[in-house]
């Protein structure tokens, strides 16, 4: 591979994206113009790693990597099982813990238990289709939702919905409950398949630093 070339980062804007910068400076990867909170620059680079790296929209993040215009992305494990790109998964980052839930009224849940058909709102139509469908063979009408998804079952769109509870507060301030969990979830690191194989050496090596570092956690919390 030529010599100069940069490694390209794209990073889920927001906490995902503070997170993983924490964790790079621990490595000693950092982006001093990153930290501007001032900027309205789109991309930042570390001349010395050879590294560059830009936030965008979380679900946009697998999409960047699928297509090589990023070589490495860090994402939500939610957004990478709704996005179902062709990108290789290739570590936990232990941070952005949560879980994907049906969640809802507490009469729904025996809607749930008799695999009535209900309807089912998300922001993770994928996701959740997948779980009804291929997981517990009931046969319910999805409806996609873009945010405050809560809402759905408290004016009567939906009787459940599939969304992420990390907290619970969302679900307790509104009346609602988790009625059962689809999956855990967590930040993960995604890498190009081609870029896997061409910055193999660069890639590998940062893996094997990130999972030395984060193992350290892993003793400090035992
Ligand atoms: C997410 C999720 C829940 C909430 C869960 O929403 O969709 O609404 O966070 O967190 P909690 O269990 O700690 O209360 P987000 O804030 O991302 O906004 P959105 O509703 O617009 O998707």
């Amino acid at each position: 591979m030529e010599e100069n070339r940069y490694l390209t980062f794209a990073l889920g804007k927001g906490r995902l994206a503070k997170k993983t910068l924490a964790l790079f400076e621990r490595i000693g990867i950092t982006c001093e113009e990153m930290k501007d909170k001032d900027t309205r620059k789109l991309i930042f680079v570390n001349e010395e790693e050879k590294m560059r790296f830009f936030l965008s929209k979380g679900p946009d993040v697998p999409t960047y990597v699928e297509y090589g215009a990023a070589d490495i992305g860090i994402v939500g494990e939610d957004t990478i099982l709704e996005e179902n790109r062709k990108i290789f998964e290739v570590l936990d980052l232990g941070f952005g813990k949560c879980r994907m839930c049906v969640c809802g009224p507490n009469e729904a849940g025996e809607l749930l238990q008799k695999r009535e058909w209900i309807r089912v709102a998300s922001k993770y139509p994928r996701i959740a289709k997948d779980y009804f469908y291929n997981k517990k063979h009931q046969t319910v009408e999805i409806i996609k939702l873009n945010g405050s998804i809560e809402l759905a079952p408290m004016v009567g769109l939906s009787e459940v919905i599939v969304d992420i509870v990390e907290t619970g507060s969302t679900l307790r301030e509104n009346g609602l409950q988790v009625l059962e969990e689809v999956c855990p979830l967590s930040a993960r690191m995604v890498v190009n398949p081609v870029s896997m194989k061409m910055e193999h050496e660069r890639i590998t090596r940062l893996i094997a630093l990130l999972k030395e570092e984060l193992s350290k956690e892993t003793i400090e919390t035992r």
